[in-house]
């Protein structure tokens, strides 16, 4: 956790969009279990209520939630009215790049307008304390690595546009004069390849349908679930001609939410931070890490290169650490460990 941060969030009201997912729900969680007051948002377009159940067991108390959309501006102000939020963490949001794709007027509503809607009634409200979901993804192909957050930013899909058109709102809000000594105070979060669960196993990612992303399709695979892994491209210019990503345990980037969360109660200044571990995976050494620490057989063929996907990207982490006290501790054994007790503890993800 961060080290430097003397605040506690005990007696502080977060309101959490989003919550209801997969790293919102890790996220409140560990809010709560640091005593702070969570009001929970959902419009369960990607999730299930059912979570709250299994959160609040884990952390051993209750919280508020309320199912709305972002974009309705009315059930805000009613969220607003009804409890005295300190500060926002916004996970809402859609995520599929290759959804954005073929659905943009969905995405830029939903991911744009949601973050407009909402900030306009959090600033009726007078919170100005805000965290944001961000991407790696907004770095496009970097042209070197690790990438640092001065690097170039070229969003290739829709939903990398929406996440640089939340930054640069977010921008302008927190360089705006200060109006009755509020000040807009952001952090902007980009996340590297989030993967991993809970260690209890309780809680978890659930993607609805056939995963895109790879470490829940190695997760089915294993359980039987789905015969094999396709492997998307076996010949980049990378050690093992497979891709490589920067993943980072659900746990770490949670306490990278608490760290920037806590710097802005503080009054610390609003920051643009990449959340990664800086070491580079390969799509090969995650499956065989699985493989190996959790004792099964993921199958395996290689397949053509999936379109957009870029070769090998990994964080350079250490403005975080400077700025925040943060850094990842997990490594990737852990990942596949936890990610593998999560599946292991459904019955229904089990063939
Ligand atoms: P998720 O889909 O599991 O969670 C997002 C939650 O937001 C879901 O519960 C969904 O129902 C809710 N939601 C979506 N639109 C909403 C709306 N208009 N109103 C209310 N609720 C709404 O996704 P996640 O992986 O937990 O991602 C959380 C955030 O992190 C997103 O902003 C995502 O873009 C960002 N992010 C995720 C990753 C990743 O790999 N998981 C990587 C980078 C950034
Ligand atoms: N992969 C496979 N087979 C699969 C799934 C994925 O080989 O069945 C490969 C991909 O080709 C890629 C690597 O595994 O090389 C990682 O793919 P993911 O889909 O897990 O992750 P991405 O790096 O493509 O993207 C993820 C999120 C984005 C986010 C980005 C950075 O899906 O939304 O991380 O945070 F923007």
């Amino acid at each position: 956790m961060n080290a430097w941060s003397q605040t506690t969030l005990d007696h502080r009201t977060v309101l959490v969009t989003g919550a209801a997912g997969y790293i919102g729900s890790h996220t409140v969680t560990e809010l709560l279990r640091q005593g702070c007051r969570v009001v929970a948002l959902d419009n369960y377009c990607n999730s299930s209520p059912e979570v709250y159940r299994r959160i609040e067991g884990l952390a051993g108390t209750t919280f508020a939630h309320v199912e709305a959309d972002v974009r309705d501006g009315a059930a805000l102000e009613k969220v607003l009215s009804n409890h005295d939020i300190d500060a926002c963490i916004h996970f809402a949001a859609l995520k599929s790049v290759s959804d954005s794709i073929i659905h943009p007027l969905r995405y830029l509503d939903n991911n744009v307008r949601g973050l407009l809607v909402l900030l306009r009634v959090l600033q009726r409200y007078h919170v100005h304390r805000f965290v944001f979901s961000s991407s790696a993804t907004v770095y496009g192909d970097p042209v070197r690595v690790p990438v640092a957050e001065s690097a170039v930013l070229n969003a290739t899909s829709v939903y990398g546009a929406t996440k640089l058109m939340g930054e640069d709102i977010l921008r302008r809000l927190a360089a705006a004069p200060a109006e009755l000594e509020e000040t807009w105070r952001v952090a902007a979060l980009r996340y590297f390849n989030p993967v991993g669960a809970h260690p209890s196993g309780q809680i978890g990612e659930e993607p609805l349908g056939i995963p895109n992303n790879l470490m829940p399709y190695v997760m089915q695979v294993a359980a039987g679930l789905r015969p094999k892994l396709s492997i998307f491209g076996g010949d980049y210019p990378t050690p093992d001609g497979t891709c490589v990503r920067d993943y980072i345990h659900i746990q770490d980037l949670v306490e990278g939410h608490l760290a920037a969360l806590k710097h802005l109660l503080d009054g610390g200044a609003s920051l643009t931070v990449n959340l990664g571990t800086g070491r580079g995976t390969s799509v090969r050494q995650l499956v065989e890490t699985f493989v190996q620490v959790n004792g099964v057989t993921v199958p395996y063929e290689f397949a053509a290169r999936r379109p957009g996907d870029v070769a090998q990207y990994f964080a350079d982490p250490s403005r975080a650490r400077e700025l925040l006290g943060w850094q990842a501790r997990h490594d990737l054994a852990d990942m596949c460990r936890d990610a593998w007790r999560w599946q292991c503890s459904q019955p229904q993800n089990h063939a």
